[in-house]
């Protein structure tokens, strides 16, 4: 694992647009694990920014996202797919054709996740996957005992996660209480990972991610398994990481990141 600390959050999100445009120019056709979440908002505009500015191509460019809501229609304005489409879809050249989220509206949800996951076998898997961290260590909607060898599935949120996402629906009541959501074996399956952490309320759950035991309690500390994953913090969430000196001192000599310094 890598920690690269940043000093603020719009630091932190353009080093992580600036992987995934590497990713994309080294291999047009890449596979993208996306995320979605108010941390993603800032990302996808830096991406779409990349794209006017500098012409980073998607048209060939496939995607999966790591969850949906059950319930909610793609044209739902809460839907990830509505999410999706507003934040970065509509707004670079890629073919919606290319593009995957788990169907939470299919009649049988235990089929539609198969599917999802033999999509993204068929398509030879994930090559970057982007992540955020929830306040409860969730990633994707793996929350808090998700199995670590878990694959696609229907998951309950938590009420700290329906807390967190409340009042986005308006009225929290409205928000649907179960999700599909790539399971944590699905995202360990990834050639590579990125999780973008910023503000202070990320803080300690990440330093229990990075620095804590493995724990199924902690969905995210089950990166400490991925052979290539690298954690993108900005100086407040990492806030509560007793290893900052020693993340920083590598991030400053490992020619990996030089063109990133
Ligand atoms: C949603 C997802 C979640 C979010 C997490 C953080 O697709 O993957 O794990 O990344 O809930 O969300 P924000 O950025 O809103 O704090």
């Amino acid at each position: 694992m890598n920690v690269i600390i940043q000093p603020n959050e719009q630091a932190a999100t353009q080093l992580v647009a600036r992987l995934i445009a590497k990713t994309l120019r080294g291999r047009p056709s890449a596979v993208l694990g996306l995320a979605t979440g108010c941390t993603m908002e800032r990302l996808y505009a830096a991406l779409a920014d990349m794209h006017r500015g500098e012409g980073l191509d998607f048209s060939l460019c496939r995607t999966f996202n790591l969850d949906e809501y059950v319930g909610l229609p793609p044209d739902d304005p809460q839907s990830y797919r509505y999410y999706m489409n507003h934040h970065l879809f509509q707004k670079v050249n890629i073919d919606l054709r290319n593009t995957h989220l788990p169907d939470g509206m299919a009649p049988d949800l235990e089929a539609a996740c198969a599917r999802y996951e033999a999509a993204i076998r068929d398509a030879g898997g994930i090559d970057f996957q982007l992540l955020g961290i929830g306040r409860d260590g969730h990633i994707g909607f793996n929350e808090p005992l998700s199995a670590l060898r878990s694959r696609t599935r229907p998951q309950m949120l938590t009420p700290s996660t329906i807390a967190a996402n409340g009042p986005l629906f308006g009225d929290p009541a409205r928000m649907p209480r179960r999700a599909l959501t790539m399971g944590v074996g699905t995202i360990l399956d990834s050639r590579r990972c990125v999780l973008l952490a910023t503000g202070a309320a990320k803080a300690g759950v990440l330093a229990k991610a990075v620095e804590g035991p493995i724990a199924a309690m902690v969905p995210a500390s089950a990166l400490q398994l991925h052979p290539a994953c690298v954690i993108v913090a900005d100086e407040a969430a990492a806030a509560g990481l007793a290893g900052k000196a020693y993340y920083r001192f590598v991030f400053e000599n490992e020619p990996e990141w030089a063109e990133f310094r």
